[in-house]
């Protein structure tokens, strides 16, 4: 990851988290574990982009971060304040520093409220600041995304998608969060609307400073935003670094087969190696003993089967593969 003199305003280590599945009164819970063991920071002014398949674990270790579910093991800090253990007051503090954008910007916006409303709701409740001082933030606010003042006054049917993400990106700053979780924040977007977000995204972290937590399946989108990148699998971290190291040299063949699947990326320096994912993703209620992609990859081995492989430093990054060291390419 990236390295920074800073304290980190994220820091998880190990964490987990295990749904029980209820199957009826009299039967034990399956126990489902969406993320198992996860360890990452982010940095203030950083972007952590966190990748991987459907069913990974990506929103359940976003809603971890934005305090929205507590772990079942592990260590988070948020503003060196430990999460799990938070008094009350600590966790409604750190609900201000840590703020939410979803992938469904109408979902989340109150179809029956002005947008002016939407954005003053954040300050009524957490501030003591006049009505026309919140009307003042909001419309400031409004510009800085990149939204007109006669917006104030319209309801969140009238926006398009992009509009709306806007709208919703300026909910999310209205208290001055240090980190932003955005969960798939442009999936639901033309691919061309796309690009403007992230854009804004981009220059909304320079100006205020801010750190995101970026959640994506997709590569490409992840690639214009992210410092950092960390891939799951089925709940576990397989490959985590540096964005450059992780696109330009990726050692995990599921990384390897990601950047491989997506467009725009084949070639640069992972061509030669290009791995196409066969096979189902395995459920995560019976995942496969040993390495967890071992059942659909190219390279595996009757010790991939058996032992499964720990996140360990390899050639600037960190990589859960037993065979990471033979995917090493020799510099060009
Ligand atoms: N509240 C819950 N109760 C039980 N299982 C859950 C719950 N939330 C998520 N899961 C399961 O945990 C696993 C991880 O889900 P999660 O939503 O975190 O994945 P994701 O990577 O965000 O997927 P997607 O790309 O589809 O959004 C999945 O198998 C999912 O079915
Ligand atoms: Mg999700």
């Amino acid at each position: 990851m990236t390295q920074d003199k800073t304290p980190p305003i994220v820091v998880a280590k190990n964490l987990r988290q295990v749904y029980k599945i209820s199957r009826g009164m009299l039967t034990k819970p399956d126990l489902l574990q969406a993320v198992g063991g996860v360890s990452f920071t982010v940095q203030p002014g950083k972007t952590l982009a966190v990748v991987g398949e459907s069913g990974c674990g990506k929103s359940t270790l976003a809603r971890m971060v934005s305090l929205i579910e507590t772990p079942t093991a592990g260590e988070l800090r948020i503003n060196d304040t430990d999460v799990v253990t938070a008094s009350a007051d600590q966790r409604a503090a750190l609900r201000k520093v840590v703020q939410l954008v979803f992938q469904n910007p109408y979902g989340s916006l109150n179809p029956r409220k002005k947008i002016g409303q939407i954005l003053e709701a954040p300050l009524e409740i957490n501030t003591s600041l006049s009505a026309a001082e919140r009307a003042e933030k909001a419309r400031s606010m409004l510009a800085l995304v990149g939204l007109r003042p006669e917006h104030y006054d319209r309801y969140p049917h009238m926006f398009s998608g992009g509009q709306r993400q806007r709208i919703a990106i300026a909910r999310a700053l209205m208290l001055k969060p240090a980190l932003v979780v955005a969960d798939e924040p442009v999936s639901a977007l033309d691919v061309s609307i796309q690009a403007q977000v992230l854009n804004l995204l981009a220059d909304l972290q320079q100006e205020l400073g801010l750190a995101y937590l970026f959640i994506s399946h997709d590569l490409g989108v992840v690639r214009h935003i992210a410092h950092d990148v960390l891939v799951m699998y089925l709940g576990h971290a397989v490959e985590q670094g540096e964005k450059k190291t992780i696109f330009e040299s990726p050692l995990h063949p599921y990384t390897k087969a990601l950047l491989g699947s997506t467009p725009g990326i084949v070639g640069s320096g992972s061509a030669n190696t290009r791995i196409v994912l066969k096979g189902e993703l395995p459920s995560p209620l019976n995942p496969p003993s040993g390495c967890v992609f071992s059942t659909r990859c190219p390279h595996v081995t009757d010790r991939c089967r058996a032992e499964r492989p720990l996140l360990r430093d390899v050639a600037n990054r960190q990589v859960a593969c037993h065979e990471a060291e033979q995917f090493i390419q020799p510099a060009a």
